[in-house]
């Protein structure tokens, strides 16, 4: 019952685009703009031949079937029993939403998540090595096509490292996750690593609901069967529903609206700070997905309170080329009263209310202001946990391959991001 509720109260609502005296003009525009891109939700809906090889996370049931949560749930058990450690080596797609997950739920009494093979600086992987001594370690290495030096130069180290505390024993600790038939697979097979498929149907940033987010996720102790329950009802409602009341349409929709209009940023925000490793999920998904051809909607993250104070100065009354989606989480999470304390400090209008309260309201009024100035949508969701993480991460995936559609952009490619290791793999002789 719970998790019908929360499915129907999850929503985008729909917040006034903006507070302007052409209004009716603007929403004669938008409503234009979804009848011009209807064929677009069942093009995608069907699965098209183009992108078929990048459509595995179209259906759940591909990659995070029950053979595929068995086999992660038994070695997450092993994991959680013998480690007080768990480095996953990974870059963007391959450890963004398991990151973005860990960060905001991690259960008590789970190994330490200690994220390596998404920098090149020594003084961090310094810091990553120093972290693990004296304790009980296990590795994930995460690639797709094991090329990508950052994480190949990590799992050197953690290799090396393991068989210098393991010795042989080792390998019992090295898990990697690729795709079959790659050199990753033949290093674990010539070396005794337990070896996890990497769909090969499925780019990085797409592969939440998958081997590659479900393994860590599960070592933290987020209830993988309920986010992927999450995610299997959102898509029931995203193929299910017309394009009228289909929240995936809408917001794809809304945000091509506002690129014809000029704004050339959209800025996630939320009150709760859980959120922070979230963001940085949605923000490689949109932007190596959306931003190609010189196209795109730049995207970037706002955490309030604390931005209010610095970037709130130019999202009120800078460049008008921002527009913002809140995430706003509806059930209270938390509760802490606000007591006065006797002392004359001119706050006694916060006696007695309780900081889930404040902050709603805070809430309330940033979206009332930031909408004088640019279009505001607010996306809500009842809870903050597993179940909704499995929405939101089907919802944004969805969305984000019809506003490509929208745009006219491959959202599956990212040549862009091959430039830069040209001219790095040059300089390093490979
Ligand atoms: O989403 C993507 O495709 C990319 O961000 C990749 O995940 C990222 O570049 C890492 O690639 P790989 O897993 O091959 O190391």
């Amino acid at each position: 019952m719970r998790q019908l509720r929360q499915r129907a109260e999850m929503g985008l609502k729909m917040i006034d685009l903006i507070v302007h005296n052409d209004k009716e003009e603007w929403e004669k525009e938008y409503s234009k703009l979804c009848a011009q891109n209807r064929s677009v939700l069942d093009t995608a809906k069907k699965g098209e031949k183009e992108y078929s090889d990048s459509l595995g996370w179209l259906d759940t049931e591909e990659w995070a079937n029950e053979t595929a949560l068995k086999r992660v749930e038994r070695l997450a058990l092993e994991i959680k029993r013998n480690a007080n450690v768990f480095v996953l080596i990974g870059v963007g797609g391959s450890n963004n939403a398991a990151r973005g997950a860990i960060k905001a739920l991690q259960q008590a009494g789970t190994p330490e998540i200690i994220y390596a093979g998404n920098t090149l600086s020594p003084h961090a992987l310094n810091n990553m090595l120093k972290k693990l001594e004296g304790k009980s370690i296990y590795v994930n290495c995460i690639a797709k096509n094991f090329e990508t030096l950052e994480p190949g130069a990590s799992f050197r180290i953690l290799r090396k490292y393991l068989k210098e505390r393991y010795g042989k024993k080792a390998a019992e600790r090295i898990i990697a996750t690729g795709t079959a038939g790659s050199s990753l697979e033949k290093l674990c097979s010539d070396n005794g690593y337990t070896f996890l498929e990497f769909p090969e149907n499925i780019g990085g940033r797409y592969t939440a609901l998958s081997n590659v987010g479900l393994l860590p996720m599960a070592v933290a102790g987020i209830d993988i069967r309920m986010l992927v329950q999450g995610a299997k009802d959102m898509r029931k409602e995203l193929y299910e529903k017309p394009a009228e009341e289909n929240i995936a349409f809408q917001y794809a929709c809304l945000r091509n609206f506002c690129y014809n209009r000029g704004y050339r940023i959209e800025m996630l925000a939320s009150f709760e700070p859980r959120f922070r490793y979230f963001y940085k999920w949605w923000i490689q998904l949109f932007a190596e997905s959306e931003g190609k051809d010189n196209k795109g909607i730049f995207p970037v993250a706002g955490e309030y309170s604390e931005e209010l104070h610095s970037v709130g100065q130019f999202l009120q009354d800078g460049s008008p080329i921002i527009f913002e989606t809140f995430l706003d989480v509806k059930e209270r999470q938390d509760s802490l009263r606000v007591e006065s304390d006797g002392l004359a400090d001119y706050f006694d209008y916060l006696d007695g209310k309780d900081f889930w309260c404040i902050n709603k309201k805070a809430y309330e009024a940033t979206v009332a202001a930031h909408k004088e100035k640019m279009p505001c949508f607010t996306l809500e969701i009842d809870g903050l946990d597993a179940y909704h993480f499995g929405q939101l991460f089907y919802f944004f995936q969805f969305s984000c391959y019809l506003s490509c559609k929208m745009m006219g952009v491959n959202a599956f490619d990212q040549p862009g991001v091959e430039a830069y290791k040209k001219w790095m793999f040059e300089a390093l002789g490979k």
